[in-house]
């Protein structure tokens, strides 16, 4: 029996028992035999959820791109490790091997020490996805610098923040991205960010659309250049197990968004380790991801767990919808994609569209579609595995967060029976608990609650950057001993996990998070708005869209309706991005309050989801007739 690759349902339960009776052995050896070590560990794991801190391989050292690349070069160097798809069908997919991928690297690496990069720097990516952006995370990972990528969808205002937070002394663009028919002027809004930079000091710039840019002496380079240059090799930086490998921001329900801080040897083991089981990954198979880079599945299953195994993954520029709604299909039957993760967002969206899409190409080289984001309902996932799987491939609902670094509660396929709209059993070593209203934990089968996790896993964030105290406020304070995940759960009568969705205000959107806070003080901020209230509601593609409640200042009162509406859209364009926009605005002469003056955002959400036969006890608002005068106007 290999722990490593798990192929049969019983051997699941065997390591998984193996793996909670005694984790320190179970890690330990999974460790020592599938990764190389310039030192091994003195100490497997020590935490304390209370402080909270948690070390894994404590004592090891290593650098993670000498297991994603160095290895593999005596056995795979002309294997490909990344095959580039790019957004126009016309120009040609490039592949990449695994002895020119650590050349790239070697040569990336050496421009960033070039520039005074060292050790702990932080480093913001903002790129495309592109094969200069998994270049770019592992040419931090070489060098010790710790990367900060940030979607490249992302507003101005959202880089600065994200870039200040961390104090990043570089960053790494291009001229700008292709996205469908649209091209979108990357290093402008990079411009607008360094404004509010003092910090950076070098800006690299990565030639994708030829488009005229302005570049500022002294700050602002073309990568290309000097990356021909460059020394073909670089000496791996060697890092000890717990420094920190990249930041990763995520929305909060409340404040700024959370830095949240991944550290080398535990992420590492736990994506390589979850990648070849969730995806029964062998040895000659094309894994497809469609995720972008900028979030965490990207940094998990495109780059850093399928290189550690040595897997060829697939880095597409474009959108589903371009040149016309069967690229996805066109894209697996080119290039015989063998396991396809993608989101529940996108199956619903290409889902509307004609059968003939799909139907027009050979989908047979599928082995296993994958699922993640956000919970995938009944019907896509029927449509799903009807389509594209033609009844032949399983499904895997993985779920799991920026924070867990890797997948966490999932089938293994051909090894877990999968359930439609059921993330199903706990990952190796997962130990996951539902807790009720009283902080207890919920024993036993048919029982929903929230979620939490007993125990740590090698991948679990380490801390929120710059603000210890807001990681344990945030993960470790609503129950003793545990982290909490925000989600809620059910476990049905034989032990499966169904997420029922978040818990706080984090509104998941087209399988983005996004707090409620930043929204609506971005929207506070507009001249004519006095306050506003964000909820979410169900929307056929997007999962959930947003609905604004917003009271107009008395100046405002006379400005015309749809204007506002667009301005606020826009505003929130620019703070955040466009992910964030709202689908229906609102405007009201107040909002629902409680005695101490907190927005009631449960009968809001009520309101917005058309779902107003049972409101609950709402006599104990400091405004109870408010209700009704915005159940009459909603939209
Ligand atoms: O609510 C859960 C939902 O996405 C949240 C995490 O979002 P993020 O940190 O952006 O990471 C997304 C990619 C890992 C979770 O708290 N979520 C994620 N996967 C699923 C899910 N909800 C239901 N089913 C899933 N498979």
């Amino acid at each position: 029996m290999s722990n490593y690759h798990i192929k049969h349902l019983e051997e699941y339960f065997q390591v998984y028992r193996k793996s909670v009776r005694n984790p320190e052995a179970f890690w330990e050896e999974i460790a020592e035999e599938h990764f190389v070590w310039r030192k091994r560990w003195d100490n497997v794991l020590s935490w304390d959820f209370k402080k909270p801190e948690i070390k894994w391989f404590e004592g090891a050292k290593l650098n993670i791109t000498e297991n994603c690349l160095d290895r593999h070069l005596p056995t795979r160097g002309t294997k490909t490790a990344i095959i580039f798809e790019p957004n126009n069908p016309k120009e040609e997919a490039v592949h990449i091997t695994y002895r020119q991928l650590h050349e790239r690297v070697c040569r990336m690496a050496n421009v960033f020490l070039d520039h005074g990069v060292k050790k702990g720097d932080r480093v913001c990516i903002y790129l495309p996805m592109i094969p200069e952006l998994a270049v770019a995370l592992l040419a931090c990972a070489r060098i010790g610098a710790i990367h900060s990528v940030v979607f490249a969808g992302f507003s101005s205002n959202a880089l600065s923040t994200r870039i200040n937070d961390s104090d990043c002394k570089m960053v790494i663009t291009s001229d700008g991205s292709f996205r469908g028919t649209k091209s979108i002027d990357l290093k402008g809004i990079v411009d607008k960010a360094l404004e509010e930079c003092p910090g950076v000091e070098n800006v690299l710039v990565v030639k994708r659309t030829g488009s005229e840019i302005y570049m500022e002496a002294g700050r602002d380079k073309w990568l290309q250049p000097l990356l021909d240059e460059a020394y073909a090799d670089c000496v791996a930086e060697i890092m000890d197990a717990e420094d920190p490998l990249f930041i990763l921001y995520t929305s909060g329900s409340t404040g700024t968004p959370k830095g949240m801080v991944h550290t080398t040897a535990g992420y590492m083991v736990y994506t390589a380790y979850t990648f070849k089981n969730v995806f029964q990954y062998t040895e000659n198979d094309v894994y497809w991801c469609t995720a972008d880079i900028g979030w965490i599945t990207g940094h998990s299953y495109i780059v850093y767990g399928p290189l550690a195994n040595g897997a060829t993954t697939l880095m597409f520029e474009g959108v589903p919808s371009y040149p016309d709604y069967g690229r996805f299909w066109d894209v697996i039957q080119k290039h015989k994609v063998n396991q396809f993760y993608t989101a529940p967002t996108a199956i619903r969206a290409l889902a509307k569209e004609n059968l003939e899409y799909v139907e027009k190409y050979d989908l047979s080289s599928l082995k296993v579609l994958g699922s993640v984001g956000e919970p995938i309902n009944e019907e896509a996932w029927h449509w799903y595995n009807n389509n594209v799987g033609k009844k032949n491939s399983p499904i895997v609902d993985t779920w799991w967060q920026t924070e867990t670094g890797g997948i966490m509660i999932t089938p293994i396929p051909y090894v877990t029976p999968t359930a439609p709209t059921y993330a199903t059993l706990p990952f190796i070593g997962i130990q996951p608990a539902l807790m009720d209203e009283n902080a207890k934990e919920i024993k036993g089968n048919q029982v929903e609650g929230r979620l939490c996790i007993k125990f740590p896993w090698p991948s679990i964030a380490r801390t929120i950057w710059g603000n210890h105290d807001r990681y344990r406020d945030t993960y470790f304070s609503a129950y003793e001993n545990m982290y909490f995940t925000g989600d809620g759960a059910l476990r049905d009568a034989v032990g499966y996990y169904r997420i029922t969705g978040r818990v706080d205000d984090v509104i998941i959107v087209s399988g983005h998070n996004l707090g409620t806070a930043p929204i609506e003080d971005s929207i506070n901020e507009h001249p004519a708005v006095a306050e506003s209230a964000i909820v979410g509601f169900p929307h056929d593609v997007k999962g959930n869209a947003l609905y604004g409640f917003v009271i107009l200042k008395e100046t405002g009162e006379s400005r015309d309706r749809e204007n506002l509406k667009r301005e606020i859209n826009q505003q929130i364009t620019e703070h955040i991005g466009p992910i964030a926009k709202l689908d229906k605005i609102q405007f009201v002469s107040g909002l629902p309050k409680t005695r101490s003056g907190k927005i009631m955002r449960r009968i809001l959400r009520k309101i917005a989801s058309n779902d107003t036969s049972n409101l609950g006890d709402t006599s104990t608002l400091l405004n109870p007739e408010i209700v009704q005068e915005i159940m009459d106007n909603s939209l």
